[in-house]
């Protein structure tokens, strides 16, 4: 599966070597990583976006996936299968860099990103935990039919600070 693509503006694709300077760009960003989980390199090195590429490029299938906007890299998006008796489910997550933001490009992504696992991976369900304060992220997961399935207080902790977890999903129906 090497292209995503929904004949607009936005396709997802697989990441290339040449991807990494955009992708340490971008993500090297107080607004994007504040978020997004601790894990997520602060700052993001060209080294830590290569070793990223790289890992993605071995994944089998193909679960993550670079974000074009007419024709240029803008992003990541991912799908994490979950494991044990969580292993029917996948964690959706992904980020715009900031000068394309509010264009309709995460919309737009999620939705490949969706009917992609519901196609070729072995899940039912597509879940993810935002911020209470990302209001944007919520917009677009409502945009894209996930339902908010609870607020989970004081479930994030960061810096001294806690913030309730907005949970949203989308179940596979046919
Ligand atoms: C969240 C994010 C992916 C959205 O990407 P995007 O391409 O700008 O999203 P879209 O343009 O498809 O949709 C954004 C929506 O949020 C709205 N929005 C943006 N900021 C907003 C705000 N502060 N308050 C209310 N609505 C807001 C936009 O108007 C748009 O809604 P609309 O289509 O009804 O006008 C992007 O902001 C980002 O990468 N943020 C940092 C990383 C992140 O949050 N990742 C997700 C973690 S759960």
């Amino acid at each position: 599966m090497k292209k995503l693509s929904t004949n607009e503006d936005v396709m997802l694709r697989e990441f290339r070597e040449e991807d990494a300077s955009l992708l340490a760009k971008y993500a090297d960003n107080e607004k994007v990583s504040m978020n997004l989980r601790d894990g997520f390199p602060k700052p993001y090195t060209l080294e830590q976006a290569k070793a990223f590429i790289g890992k993605a490029k071995t994944l089998q299938p193909q679960t993550i996936f670079a974000i074009e906007y007419m024709g240029q890299y803008v992003g990541n998006i991912s799908l994490s299968v979950c494991s044990d008796i969580y292993r029917k489910s996948a964690e959706i997550g992904y980020f715009i860099a900031e000068p394309f933001w509010n264009k309709g490009i995460a919309t737009k992504a999620v939705k490949l990103i969706t009917d992609f696992g519901f196609k070729h991976l072995d899940i039912v369900r597509i879940h993810t935990g935002v911020f209470n304060f990302n209001i944007a992220s919520q917009k677009v997961l409502e945009k894209c039919g996930f339902t908010k399935e609870g607020v989970f207080e004081k479930a994030l902790y960061r810096e001294g600070q806690f913030y309730n977890e907005i949970r949203y999903a989308k179940i596979k129906t046919h």
